[in-house]
């Protein structure tokens, strides 16, 4: 293992009529609110009326800003900031998925920095303040609601990037999986194509001695794969989207991270396309992950091995490590496949016009990944793979 120190400072609220929580933990931050939300799934759902009487009740001024956009844009966040501003804002509540969360991250960071937000978000500054902000979670699939990190598209120029810094974690998050009972199939099958993600993320690595780490990975991947096929046809099912919603804050909280060193190559992949094309993070990553997989195998197919045989119940005998190994990616197409998620850019209507410009943006901080350094080729080559 890799020397490691651990803090998480989000205060996790989970189960059913957690919401209440609200009373007490907002008054802590002060009575200006912002309330930041999506496109209106909080409307249809009655969340956005559950909290708005809550907000009533323990007498918070509150202020809106709605129609964050999947995939959040910098001019959205701008608008938060002048509101945060103009308003005098003591406190933000998030209530979506990972975009409205990661739109409240960099309105918060933005709103305590003196200059363009773009600046912290292409990571040409560093952010050193934030206005404390909560989340109330209604899509299990990012984990923002337990960790630092944001994802913000500056449409104009279409460059997405991931930033973060220690303050930017929530104060606290409330997850009751009541509220995500209304996310639609597509979403769902997305939500949990990022679970798995972010755990490969974290599995594929080469430090030596990470037992405890490895079962923990795999049991997350084996959960999810466990509950998919039967959540995708029955939408409804409070315990499935129970054992979802904690997966996904269990998959990307650091807990993982501790003593290893996570890729992240395929989601800088990922990124580059959704800024281009505007598509799903999670589809796009269905597309990529295994393709990204397949390119680097031989650099530690050891590590390929035990996925296929662990999580994807690969039976080795006769066949050489490598066909294993591959016989394990090619399982992971299936199974991702079989619960709906697409698997070339095609599905999206996505050719080979723009890979170019996309390997451009994924190589814009230069080489990247720490299993593998990814160089430019190897990009444009898991690119073509996935057309
Ligand atoms: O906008 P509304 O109307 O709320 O609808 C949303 C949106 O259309 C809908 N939805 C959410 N909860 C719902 C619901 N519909 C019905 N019922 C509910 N309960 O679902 C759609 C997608 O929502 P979005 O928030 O975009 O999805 P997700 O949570 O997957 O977030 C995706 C964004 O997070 C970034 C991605 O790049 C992408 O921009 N990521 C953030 C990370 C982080 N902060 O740690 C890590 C991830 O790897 C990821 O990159
Ligand atoms: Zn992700």
């Amino acid at each position: 293992m890799q020397n490691f120190v651990f803090r998480n400072p989000t205060k996790l609220i989970f189960g059913k009529g957690q919401l209440e929580q609200l009373k007490t933990e907002v008054p802590r931050y002060g009575t200006r609110v912002l309330l930041v939300y999506g496109g209106g799934s909080i409307k249809r759902n009655g969340l956005y009326d559950e909290v708005h009487t809550i907000f009533h009740e323990i007498g918070a001024e509150v202020f809106e800003l709605s129609g964050v956009e999947p995939n959040p844009r910098l001019s959205t966040v701008q608008k938060g900031i002048d509101l945060c501003r103009k308003e005098n804002i003591d406190f933000l509540l998030a209530v979506g998925g990972g975009s409205v969360i990661d739109c409240t991250k960099a309105i918060a960071a933005g709103a305590k920095y003196d200059g363009d937000p773009w600046d912290f978000i292409a990571k040409k500054a560093a952010v050193t303040e934030a206005l404390p902000f909560g989340t109330v979670l209604t899509l299990a699939a990012t984990g923002s609601e337990m960790n630092a990190g944001s994802v913000i598209t500056n449409w104009e120029t279409k460059e997405k990037y991931g930033w973060g810094s220690p303050v930017t974690f929530p104060q606290f998050s409330i997850l009751d999986p009541t509220y995500t009972l209304t996310v639609p199939k597509e979403h769902t099958v997305y939500g949990m194509v990022d679970i798995m993600s972010h755990v490969f993320e974290q599995y594929f690595h080469h430090v030596p001695n990470t037992p405890l780490q490895d079962r923990m990975c795999e049991a997350v991947l084996k959960t999810v794969i466990e509950t998919a096929p039967k959540l995708v046809n029955d939408l409804e099912n409070y315990e499935l989207r129970e054992t979802v919603l904690y997966c996904g804050t269990m998959a990307l909280n650091g807990i993982l991270q501790m003593g290893v060193r996570g890729d992240w190559a395929t989601h800088n992949i990922e990124h580059a396309v959704s800024a281009v094309y505007d598509i799903p993070h999670g589809g796009g990553l269905a597309i990529l992950f295994p393709n990204w997989m397949k390119h680097v195998v031989d650099e530690n197919v050891a590590r390929f091995k035990q996925l296929a045989i662990r999580v994807f119940n690969v039976d080795p005998a006769g066949k050489t490590d490598r066909e294993i190994a591959l016989e394990g990616i090619e399982k992971l197409r299936e199974f991702w496949s079989s619960i709906g998620a697409p698997c070339r850019l095609a599905d999206y209507g996505i050719g080979e016009e723009h890979i170019e410009t996309m390997a451009d943006k994924a190589m814009v901080f230069g080489e990247f990944g720490n299993f593998k350094k990814l160089t430019r080729e190897d990009v444009l080559a898991i690119y073509r793979a996935s057309l």
